[in-house]
C-alpha cells in the first residue's frame, strides 16, 4: 500500500520527466519553430473574420511555402470568464463560429494551430488563466485541434517556476496530441537551465518592440530593443539546440524599423537559430517585409539542423563578426554595424582565425579556401583570396555563407 501510494507517483515522474521524456524523444522541433504570433501588431484587437484573412496571406505571400508553420493566438482569444462547467470559451464576439471552426481553418490551408494562455490565475491582459486547470485546459486545447501553446507568466504569486512548466507540460501530454510547448517567463528564472526537458522554446528576455538600438519607455515598463535584446544571448549559446531553443522574442520585421533594421534583425535571429515568428500584418506587407521573410537563403542558416547559435568576434572600427557554423563545415558570417554612422570593412581574409570549441570550429584562412556566397544579394562573390572591402550604413548587415571548395 505504501509503496502504491508513493511510488506510483515516482514511477510517473520518471516517465513524464525522467528518461523516457524528453524532448529529444518527443521531437516536435528539431529545428527553430516558425510561424506567426498576433501580438506584436494585434494586442488583443483580433477577430475571426481578420485572422481568416490573415491565414490567407500567409500561404498566398510565400509564408508557408518558405517554412513558416503556425498559425498562433495570442493574449485575448478568450472570453473574460470560464463557462459554468469551468471551461474556457472563445470569445464569442471575436470568434461567432468557435475555436473548433477556426482551428480547423487554418489547418485547411495547411498550417498549424497554436493559442496562448498563462501559468498564472490571469493572463497578462487579464484574461482567464490556466491555474488549478492544467489538464483540462490542455484537454481543450486537443479537442480543438492545437498543435502549439504559448504559457505566460502574469499573476502567478508565488508559483514555482519550473514545476508549474513541468505541470503543463504533463498536462500536454497526457492528451496524447503532439503539442508544441513555448515557456514565456521572460527568461527572469534561467530557464536556458531547466528548461531544456520542458519546454520546446523558451524566451530569455522581456518584451521585443519594434525599436532597434534604443529602449523606449512606456510608463510603468520599458520594453527591449532589437540590440538590448541580441545582447544579451551570446552568453546563453551553449544552451540553444534541437528541441530546446532560446527565444529572443518574436520578429518586429515590417512593424516601422528601417529596410536595414529590418533585414539585420531578422539575419540576426537567423544566426542565433531562434525561433522565427512573424509579428506584422500579412495582409499590407510590403514587397520588401516579404522578401526579408521569406529569404530561405537565411532562413536555411537559421534551420540549420546542427542548430547552433553564433558567436560574436569584434572587428576593427567596432563592426561586428557575428559567426554560426553550420552542417557540412559550412558557416555564416554576418557583418554587423550597430553604430549610427556607415563603415568600411577592408578585411584580409588571412589575417582571419576562427575557433569556436563549442563547435568544434577551427579555420585558418592563411591556410584553408573558401567559396564566399551572399545571401542577402543572392550573389557568389568568389573566394577567401584577397581581401573582403564593402561598405556597411548604419545598422545594417552583410550575411555570408562560406564553403569548403569541392576538390
Ligand atoms: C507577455 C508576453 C507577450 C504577450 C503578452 C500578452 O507580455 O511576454 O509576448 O504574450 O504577455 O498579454
Amino acid at each position: 500500500m505504501k509503496c502504491f501510494r508513493f511510488c506510483l507517483p515516482a514511477v510517473f515522474s520518471l516517465f513524464f520527466f525522467g528518461t523516457s521524456f524528453s524532448q529529444t524523444h518527443l521531437n516536435l522541433a528539431p529545428t527553430p519553430p516558425m510561424g506567426f504570433n498576433t501580438w506584436n501588431t494585434f494586442q488583443t484587437k483580433i477577430s475571426e473574420d481578420m485572422l481568416r484573412a490573415m491565414v490567407d496571406s500567409f500561404v498566398s505571400s510565400g509564408m508557408r511555402e518558405a517554412g513558416y508553420q503556425y498559425f498562433v493566438l495570442d493574449d485575448g482569444w478568450m472570453a473574460m470568464e470560464r463557462d459554468n462547467s469551468g471551461s474556457l470559451v472563445a470569445d464569442p464576439v471575436k470568434f461567432p463560429h468557435g475555436m473548433k471552426a477556426f482551428a480547423d481553418y487554418v489547418h485547411s490551408r495547411g498550417l498549424k494551430f497554436g493559442i496562448y494562455n498563462c501559468a498564472g490565475s490571469k493572463t497578462c491582459a487579464g484574461y482567464p488563466g490556466t491555474r488549478g486547470h492544467e489538464y483540462e485546459d490542455a484537454r481543450l486545447y486537443a479537442s480543438w485541434g492545437v498543435d502549439f501553446l504559448k504559457y505566460d507568466w502574469c499573476n502567478t504569486d508565488s508559483l514555482n517556476t519550473p514545476e508549474a512548466y513541468k505541470t503543463m507540460r504533463a498536462a500536454l501530454i497526457a492528451t496524447g496530441r503532439p503539442i508544441v510547448f513555448s515557456i514565456c517567463e521572460w527568461g527572469d528564472h534561467k530557464p536556458w537551465l531547466w528548461a531544456g526537458g520542458v519546454g520546446e522554446l523558451y524566451r530569455t528576455t522581456g518584451d521585443i518592440s519594434a525599436s532597434f538600438a534604443v529602449r523606449i519607455s512606456r510608463g510603468d515598463w520599458t520594453p527591449q530593443s532589437v540590440t538590448s535584446i541580441l545582447d544579451l544571448q551570446e552568453s546563453i549559446r551553449k544552451y540553444n539546440g534541437p528541441n530546446h531553443w532560446n527565444d529572443p522574442d518574436m520578429l518586429e520585421v515590417g512593424n516601422g524599423m528601417t529596410d536595414d533594421e529590418d533585414k539585420a534583425h531578422f539575419s540576426l535571429w537567423c544566426m542565433l537559430a531562434a525561433p522565427l515568428a512573424a509579428g506584422n500584418d500579412l495582409r499590407k506587407m510590403s514587397a520588401q517585409t516579404r522578401e526579408i521573410l521569406t529569404n530561405r537563403e537565411l532562413i536555411a542558416v537559421d534551420q540549420d539542423p546542427r542548430g547552433i547559435s553564433a558567436f560574436k568576434m569584434m572587428l576593427a572600427d567596432s563592426v561586428e563578426l557575428w559567426v554560426k557554423p553550420l552542417k557540412n563545415n559550412g558557416i555564416a558570417f554576418c557583418f554587423f554595424n550597430r553604430s549610427e554612422r556607415s563603415k568600411k570593412i577592408d578585411l584580409p581574409w588571412k589575417d582571419l582565425n576562427i575557433s569556436d570549441p563549442l563547435s568544434g570550429l577551427a579555420i585558418h584562412f592563411d591556410s584553408e579556401q573558401l567559396s564566399i556566397r551572399d545571401l542577402l544579394l543572392h550573389k557568389d562573390l568568389g573566394t577567401t583570396l584577397g581581401n573582403f572591402n564593402r561598405t556597411l550604413p548604419a545598422h545594417s548587415v552583410i550575411v555570408l555563407k562560406l564553403s569548403h571548395l569541392v576538390n
